[in-house]
Order: structure tokens, then C-alpha cells, then sequence
């Protein structure tokens, strides 16, 4: 889906190795000629287990850029990095223009950018074929053969084509943090990935699988039909998840209720006592108090936020940075990559600190509320604003960040993060742009990159970015 955007052109994937959408854009983009710049990629993910769909290998088809350019980009849309669409097309943006052998020009610094993020994924695909082992879980007569596994990109999709000819008469899945892929002898399935500070070493998996398999039922979107369509009762015996159909279909409304109220007010909990980082199994070694701060909120449970999130997502940047921004809460592609401001909202502000002079790797970057909050909506998952309540709870992180980083400058983006910085409500129009003493340092109100997206004209857009460059630049100034 293309849609136009003052200078920019946003471009909304259907999910993270969408590379039939992605080469549509990229040649509709080049043909129209846009340049990379003015370009916002972002993944509209689908988290509907029974309506999403299996993907073939993506066709090879022609394009007017080198065969050797396609191929890489094939491989190279599995990284998990949110900027790899953007990398990707300023590739076939140069080529394009003329360029026709950038590929042998091995010195290009964008060049070696992709190589090396190609190698990153062959070499994940390695261990993939490698290194996954299935455990046998039985039930009744049937055998199903379950693996866990945690790829460092998305390579799930491209890589289930080999699971299926090396064990095509096996019923199997394999599970990870952002996919699944359950292969029953004839039709392959794709759903939502699994949650890695749940899967248990190898005794309990059986009951897990029970478990993953009721998480992964998305009840706002229960239709009895399809599941039953899918999954056809006389098989449900066979199955170790079956014993749970029941249940769910019979909590479905409870639980819908239970996520659409979502404000998860739920009383302050300590953090559990394990730490957890998504991506990795068991404690990590944290070398600084801020990594280790971030291993903790990893596995934090202060409020029910953490329930229908991916993963925490803690800022990020120097610890020893001068200026801290701060914004309301991960969103989608925020919550799938695990990294602050990496989705539409983070493009604009990075388009925006660049314009502003600020170079993004000297910023701390972080978020006043470190899970995504969203309501189901169909298959999109719509953000949903967080109450004083969740800010207050989360402000426990926010405040150690603080504590750490020590920054002169605080720019909040928003009215979420001025609450949870300055402890009250404020009315930006009125208060932003100017110095707000907060101790040794001082912090500055500016709106948040996410209202310049969704205002309706380009004329009010321009007005709005100029604004908060430069009120990006003022309290650069002050540093
Ligand atoms: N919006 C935010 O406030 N923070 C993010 O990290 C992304 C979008």
C-alpha cells in the first residue's frame, strides 16, 4: 500500500518478509521517481493465527534493476532491522539511475552495509538447517514434533520450504519468538511466533505446546467455523493441543473483554525474580548498570501491559549521553524489533533530528511506557494511548534511566512523556519549546512525531515538522 505524505511516501508492508510487496513499491517508487529520502517503510503485521495465510517462495519476476539485485534483496528482507526496506530500496534507487553494477563496487559503503547483512542472514540460515532439533510430543496414537528455535532475523518463512522436503511426512512445527510454521503432511501454516521466556527445557514441552497453542488463539478474532475448518474435529483427538479447543472457545468472550478493556490497571508488582531478554535464554551478562537495568525491565510484570506485548522495549543509545529523548510507548514495529522509534513515528524523528543537526547515535532514546499497548482491530493492532496509571507504574524504569544517563537535555515528545517526566498534565500548544528547570538539567516539550503523521494536509505538516526541528535544534542549543 503506497500512501502520500507531504515529501514522503509511506509504504505499508503486509507483514516482515513481505518481498513481493516491498519490489511492487520499490519500482512503483523508482518509476515514479522518489528518492530514497523521501520514503517511510513500515509492516502491518497480521497476528490472526486461523486467517493468515501460508506464503509460497516469492516468485522471481522481472524488474529493471540486475537479477543479482533481486536476489539479494530477497535474502536480505529477512533481517531483522526495520531500516533493511529503506537500505534496500536506495540500493535499486542507484541501480536504476544507472548504476547498473553497484554490486561489484565492493568499497560502497551501502554497498557493504547489505553484503554484510546478507551474510548475517545465510549465516542464521546455517544454524537453522543446522542446529534445530525436534522433540517428540505425543498424544493418543499421533506424534507431533515441536522445535524451538530463535533466529537472530526473519527466516522462518523462506526457510519452512526446506523443513518440509527433508521431513515431509512428519507432522511438525517449529516455534519462534516472531513465527511459527506447522507443517501437517500437506499444508503448511503460518501463525504468531511463541514467547521465549516460556518455553520450557526439554521435559515440559508437551504442556507447553498445550499452553503456546492457547496463547496463540487470538479470541477477539475467534471464528468457530475457521478453526473448525482448519483443524476439522476428527483430528482434534490426535492432537496434543486439542484438550484446550474446548476451553477456549468457551472463554473466548471472557477473555476478548479481558483484552479490549486492556487499560491493565492491575496492582504494582515486584519485577519477577528471574531475568529474562528477549532473544536469549536465562540471565544475560550485563556489563553496565544500564544493561543491567535493561535485563530487568525485560521481565517486567508492573502492569498487565506486558501480557499481549512482544517484549519490553528499553531506550537505547549512550550511556553517557547529553541528550535524552523520551516518547510515549514502543508501537507495532517497535514491539517486534525489541529497539525504541525504529516504526513511521521513529523515520519522521530521525528525519527530523537530522535536519535539526543532532546525530541520532549521540541521543538516548527511550519511551515513557516500555510496552506496546494496542487494541486488536481486525488483523491490525491499534495503538491505544496509556492511562496516568500505566505511565506512573512504568516511571519506576524511566526514573533509573534517568538516574543513569544523567542527561542535561530531556526532550519529551508529547503529552505521555511530559507526564510521566514532569508529573502532570500538559497542554503542549502552550508549553512547548520553552526550558523547564528539572534540577541540574532541563527538559523541553515538543509534539510528538507520531500527531505530524497523522495530520491530514500537506501544508499543516510542512508547518509542524519545521516546528519541531526547530525546537529540536533550541534544545540541542542548550546543551
Ligand atoms: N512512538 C513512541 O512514542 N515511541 C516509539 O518508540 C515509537 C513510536
Amino acid at each position: 500500500m503506497l500512501v502520500s505524505l507531504f515529501l514522503l511516501r509511506s509504504v505499508v508492508l503486509k507483514h516482515v518478509v513481505d518481498f513481493e510487496g516491498w519490489r511492487a513499491a520499490a519500482r512503483s517508487l523508482a518509476l515514479d521517481h522518489i528518492p530514497p529520502e523521501q520514503t517511510i517503510w513500515s509492516v502491518e503485521e497480521a497476528s490472526d493465527l486461523f486467517a493468515e495465510t501460508v506464503t509460497a517462495a516469492p516468485q522471481a519476476g522481472a524488474f529493471s534493476v540486475p537479477r543479482g539485485l533481486v536476489d539479494l534483496a530477497e535474502t536480505v528482507i529477512q533481517v531483522k532491522d526495520p531500516e533493511r526496506f529503506a537500505l534496500l530500496y536506495a540500493l535499486i534507487w542507484r541501480a536504476h539511475g544507472g548504476e547498473k553494477h553497484i554490486l561489484d563496487d565492493v568499497a560502497d559503503p551501502l554497498v557493504q552495509r547489505v553484503m554484510r547483512l546478507a551474510q548475517s542472514v545465510r549465516r542464521d540460515t546455517h544454524k537453522m538447517r543446522a542446529f534445530l532439533r525436534f522433540r517428540e510430543v505425543t498424544e493418543l496414537d499421533a506424534t507431533r514434533y515441536v522445535a524451538w528455535f530463535e533466529p537472530d532475523h526473519y527466516i522462518v518463512e523462506a526457510n519452512a520450504p526446506f523443513f518440509i522436503r527433508r521431513f515431509a511426512t512428519m507432522t511438525w512445527s517449529i516455534l519462534t519468538p516472531y513465527r511459527s510454521a506447522h507443517w501437517d503432511g500437506e499444508t503448511l501454516r503460518l501463525a504468531p511466533g511463541a514467547r521465549a521466556a516460556e518455553v520450557p527445557d526439554d521435559d515440559a514441552l508437551e504442556a507447553y505446546w498445550r499452553a503456546y497453542f492457547s496463547s496463540i488463539f487470538n479470541p477477539a478474532r475467534l471464528k468457530i467455523a475457521a478453526m473448525v475448518s482448519e483443524m476439522p474435529k476428527k483430528y482434534w483427538r490426535n492432537l496434543p493441543e486439542a484438550s484446550a479447543i474446548p476451553d477456549l472457545i468457551r472463554h473466548a468472550r471472557e477473555r476478548t473483554e479481558t483484552m479490549v478493556e486492556a487499560a491493565c490497571l492491575s496492582p504494582v508488582r515486584p519485577p519477577r525474580p528471574r531475568v529474562h531478554v528477549p532473544g536469549t535464554r536465562g540471565t544475560p551478562p550485563a556489563d553496565t548498570p544500564l544493561q543491567a537495568l535493561a535485563a530487568a525491565a525485560a521481565a517486567c510484570q508492573r502492569c498487565d501491559l506486558f501480557r499481549h506485548a512482544t517484549q519490553t522495549v528499553f531506550g537505547e543509545g549512550p550511556a553517557t549521553a547529553r541528550l535524552m529523548l523520551v516518547g510515549e510507548q514502543p508501537g507495532d514495529q517497535e514491539d517486534l524489533a525489541g529497539r525504541p522509534f525504529v516504526g513511521p513515528a521513529g523515520q519522521m524523528l530521525n528525519r527530523a533530528l537530522i535536519e535539526a543537526g543532532v546525530a541520532r547515535e549521540t541521543v538516548y532514546v527511550t519511551n515513557a511506557v516500555k510496552h506496546f499497548k494496542f487494541e486488536p482491530r481486525g488483523k491490525r493492532r491499534m495503538h491505544a494511548t496509556p492511562n496516568s496509571t500505566e505511565i506512573e507504574i512504568c516511571r519506576f524504569w524511566l526514573d533509573q534511566e534517568r538516574d543513569l544517563v544523567k542527561p542535561a537535555v530531556i526532550i519529551l515528545l508529547g503529552a505521555s512523556a511530559a507526564r510521566a517526566v514532569l508529573g502532570r498534565a500538559v497542554t503542549i500548544a502552550r508549553e512547548r519549546g520553552r526550558a523547564i528547570p528539572m534540577g541540574d538539567a532541563k527538559a523541553m516539550v515538543t509534539t510528538h512525531p507520531s500527531y505530524l503523521l497523522r495530520l491530514p494536509d500537506e501544508s499543516s505538516q510542512q508547518r509542524e515538522f519545521a516546528a519541531m526541528v526547530d525546537d529540536l535544534r533550541t534544545a540541542h542549543a542548550w546543551l
